[in-house]
């Protein structure tokens, strides 16, 4: 076993100690000694240089001259994990995914790691979580196996260096960076210090053997993968897989990628079978939307490059309480309350005195504000109990003065739409400029909430 030195810094100020503090004497913060590996010859901290650690010396190139058909990408089986990482997997790439313990992570990574394994590429799927045995029951499950893909139930980071050297595998996989370890340092497994040094030692891997490889992270209750942020820079790409325990779909997004866009979202639903893609996720989303009750509408939000059709439903009640509850699930709750605000003081509705619940059907985030419309009618809805039409679809950015923003890719959301039935489609009048609506159907451009409210209530 490899023995090396390592000491404690101060994620603050830098101080260093070969012991463990529980305060830090540079800076007097308490916490924020971590265990890092002392010598830099045996670790490369996360910002050396890429072309350092593939061994070559940098050079100043004329930018037009770089070569970038280098850039491989392999698919990995699953059309919506490849859109998440911006067209498939790019050779010598470091790729986190996060997600609560019981997600999928493992199913996901299991059944990619078999397709791809299916094209003839070695796999090697390092677990320190279950047994080879284990492993194998649930990829039973999974259905036919390939003989490239190899697994290997092991935690000691050096030890799975050396098996990968002697099996050369095209893809690797860590399950999960929280178990394995590096003997040399005294930090218990799952630790800040240990996870980024394992994260480090693993990127040296990928850039030096040019080795695709898929790191797996929980994710504390915070929300973050454990380990400091740092982490998150070191990688290629971050995905984090979410979804409802109650639910049976699962979302994996992406929050950053070095090769594609972050917007994106692939869409699975856990089966008996394992992991199914959702190709019309639409349709998903709208498949348990009631009709004819008040509350209720159909925004079209765009999830990267594609539209995505999803019900907000709104409940506004009488408060019983002093200061009025009010909630917001898979909407920015800031959000909420300002589209409130702009209820209260540009239509007059008095929300002063209300609790308000705002939800997104199915679990699904949206971040985009195009859906705001959608929740400013959704509200007024609930609270004046007037249902809407239910083949209407609203799209628009609300602005304080209560003015309807213009917003992106209107076509796409439109043709979207007209795809699973919507009839009538509100929508900013800046943004139909320049653009024919299609004939069948009808589009009914609004530039203030009070005109979408004339059309909608
Ligand atoms: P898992 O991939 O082990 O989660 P993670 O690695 O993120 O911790 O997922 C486990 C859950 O998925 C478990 O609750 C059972 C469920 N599951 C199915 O419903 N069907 C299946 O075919 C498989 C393999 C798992
Ligand atoms: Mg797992």
């Amino acid at each position: 076993m490899a023995k090396y030195k390592s000491k404690f810094v101060c994620q603050d100020c830098g101080y260093e100690s070969p012991k463990w503090m529980g305060k830090c004497p540079g800076c007097g913060q308490w916490n924020r000694m971590v265990e890092e590996v002392a010598t830099a010859t045996t670790a490369p901290s996360a910002h050396v240089a890429l072309q350092h650690l593939q061994g070559e010396p940098a050079r100043v190139t004329r930018i037009t001259e770089i070569d970038t058909v280098d850039e491989r990408r392999t698919h990995s089986g699953y059309a919506e994990f490849d859109r998440v990482l911006g067209g498939g997997i790019v050779s010598g790439s470091l790729v986190l995914i996060g997600g609560d313990p019981g997600i999928g992570k493992s199913t996901l990574l299991l059944q990619a790691a078999n397709a791809i394994a299916t094209q003839g590429r070695k796999v090697l799927y390092v677990s320190g979580e279950e047994s080879a045995k284990q492993i194998k029951l649930r990829a039973d499950r999974l259905g036919s196996l390939s003989e490239n893909l190899l697994i290997l139930p092991e935690t000691d980071l050096e030890r799975i260096e050396s098996h990968i050297k002697t099996h050369n595998p095209d893809f690797l996989i860590i399950d999960s960076i929280q178990t394995v370890y590096r003997p040399g340092l005294t930090s218990a497994p799952g630790s800040v210090g240990q996870v980024r040094e394992c994260t480090a030692f693993l990127l040296r891997i990928a850039k030096t053997l040019n080795l695709a490889t898929f790191i797996v992270g929980h994710v504390t209750k915070e929300g973050a993968i454990a380990g400091p942020r740092m982490l998150e820079h070191m990688v290629d790409a971050v995905l984090y897989f979410e979804g409802e325990r109650h639910h049976t779909y699962r979302i994996l997004r992406g929050v950053k990628n070095r090769f594609g866009s972050t917007n994106e979202i692939g869409i699975f639903e856990m089966r008996e079978k394992g992991l199914e893609e959702v190709l019309n996720p639409s349709e998903l989303f709208l498949s348990e939307r009631p009709f004819g009750v008040a509350g209720s509408c159909v925004v079209a939000s765009m999830e990267g490059t594609r539209p995505v059709l999803v019900e907000i439903q709104a409940l506004v009640t009488p408060s019983s309480y002093g200061t009025p509850r009010r909630m917001a699930t898979g909407l920015d709750h800031n959000r909420v309350s300002l589209i409130m605000a702009v209820l209260e003081k540009r239509m007059g509705l008095y929300l002063q005195s209300q609790d308000a619940y705002v939800n997104v059907a199915g679990g699904v985030r949206l971040d985009e504000p195009a859906v705001d419309l959608g929740i400013a009618l959704a509200l007024a809805s609930s609270f004046r109990e007037q249902t809407m039409p239910p083949h209407d679809c609203y799209i628009g950015e609300v602005g304080l003065t209560g003015e309807v923003r213009g917003v992106s890719r209107i076509e796409q959301r439109v043709r979207e739409a007209m795809k699973l039935g919507f009839t009538r489609l509100i929508v900013p009048t800046k943004s139909l400029r320049g653009w024919q609506p299609p004939a069948d159907v009808q589009v009914i451009g609004v530039e203030t909430v009070q005109e979408a409210f004339q059309v909608a209530l």
